[in-house]
């Protein structure tokens, strides 16, 4: 079965590229994704995959009931592009002005793609049964997963039983083309935005002793104050960063401003750590500011969970990579802090977020997601479909 899904993988190849670069052409943001679902719905009537579309507004469940019993798969990928104006020159460009494909969700939807095509000829000996998700906006927080998982599409449904087991797979341009990364346990962070108001009294540059408190000079030892949450606080084995990046404050050289707003992220990889940081976040600058005569507002905005694998299915991921790649090909990687909304998933069912590399120097491809000239070697969408297709088929296999 190794041998014939890769072969179907390598068959379908000019297709999956047909696609990535159609969705590329025509990137869609966050819940507006109505195109990119007609095409995906498309495809999946042309191959005879039964679909449920509206599911979170934009998002698709389509089913492939494997002909043996055993365990049901999810499988995922998100459609969302993003607000960045593409630099690339290549012909299949975005159209769309100021939107663009820039974390590889062009790449993940087609390639879900394929290998649900792949999986659905091979249905008859496949164990279980295999759930494809095409989701609405990973990139905007509150994201797409969690009402997808609100509307039921990890549950019985259509006559189907539950989901048991959850993979999905994102790219990343700083491995090789076509090698396999994971991690077990905590692999992506929690990233939550922070805003702090700082409410002082303005005045005149050259009379500070007849004002209650610059927010200036307090912003400045609120931002300083705040490195002691990590550095003082935390276990030193809990992974976590806390960044100040937006400072604004007054617009002229001799004029104190009555406020300042701080802006910045705190990334977490454990939900107890999590939760201390925030009220910590929150303690050190309300205080920090009332020690000096002001007052400040902190805001909390919660992004995504941590993003933990589960060992048994990272073990899973592993083993199936080393058989359909080789061991040479599959690399263990350190911690990512950047957000994911599969996270949400993962809090519902075990399962694995593994990565695929996409990148390749000697083409020039190796800008990173989320840039304007970010893309992807285009072979990886071979590895990618036949890679997904057959874990599922592994799954099926070992559990
Ligand atoms: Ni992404």
């Amino acid at each position: 079965m190794q041998d014939r899904i890769a072969h179907l993988a390598a068959r379908y190849l000019d297709d999956t590229v047909r696609v990535r670069r159609d969705l590329h052409r025509h990137p869609e943001l966050a819940f507006e994704e109505v195109r990119t679902g007609r095409l995906v719905t498309d495809r999946l009537s042309d191959w005879g995959i039964e679909f449920r579309t509206g599911v979170a507004r934009t998002g698709i469940v389509g089913f492939i009931d494997g002909g043996l019993p055993g365990p049901t798969r999810m499988l995922r990928a998100d459609m969302d592009a993003l607000p960045i104006v593409e630099e690339n020159d290549f012909e299949f460009r975005s159209t769309v002005a100021g939107k663009m494909h820039a974390c590889g969700h062009d790449a993940h939807t087609s390639t879900l793609l394929t290998a649900g095509r792949i999986l659905n000829e091979c249905r008859a000996e496949l164990k279980g049964n295999v759930r494809l998700i095409f989701q609405p906006s990973e990139e905007r927080v509150p994201g797409g997963a969690k009402p997808m998982i609100e509307e039921g599409c990890l549950n019985a449904l259509e006559g189907r039983p539950a989901v048991d087991q959850v993979f999905g797979q994102h790219v990343r341009p700083d491995l090789p083309c076509g090698a396999i990364g994971v991690r077990s346990g905590a692999f992506m962070a929690a990233s939550d935005e922070i805003t702090i108001r700082i409410h002082g009294q303005g005045g005149h540059a050259a009379e500070p002793h007849l004002l209650r408190a610059d927010p200036v000079l307090v912003a400045s030892h609120v931002i300083v104050a705040l490195q002691s949450v990590i550095s003082r606080n935390r276990q030193p084995d809990v992974p976590s960063v806390l960044s100040v990046c937006k400072v604004v404050a007054g617009d002229a050289p001799n004029v104190i401003p009555d406020t300042v707003t701080l802006q910045g992220t705190f990334r977490s990889m454990d939900e107890a750590w999590r939760d201390q940081g925030h009220s910590l976040i929150e303690r050190v600058a309300t205080h920090t500011a009332e020690a000096f005569g002001a007052t400040a507002e902190v805001e909390i905005l919660r992004g995504y969970p941590p993003l933990v694998n589960d060992p048994e299915a990272t073990a899973l991921v592993r083993e199936a990579a080393v058989t359909y790649l080789g061991e040479q090909r599959v690399v263990d990687l350190d911690r990512w802090y950047v957000a994911e909304d599969f996270a949400y998933y993962l809090v519902e069912r075990p399962g694995c977020f593994y990565t695929i590399g996409v990148g390749n120097p000697e083409l020039g491809i190796t800008h990173g997601l989320h840039t304007p000239r970010m893309t992807v070697d285009e072979r990886s969408l071979e590895t990618g479909s036949g890679f997904m297709a057959f874990l599922a088929w592994h799954a099926g296999n070992t559990n």
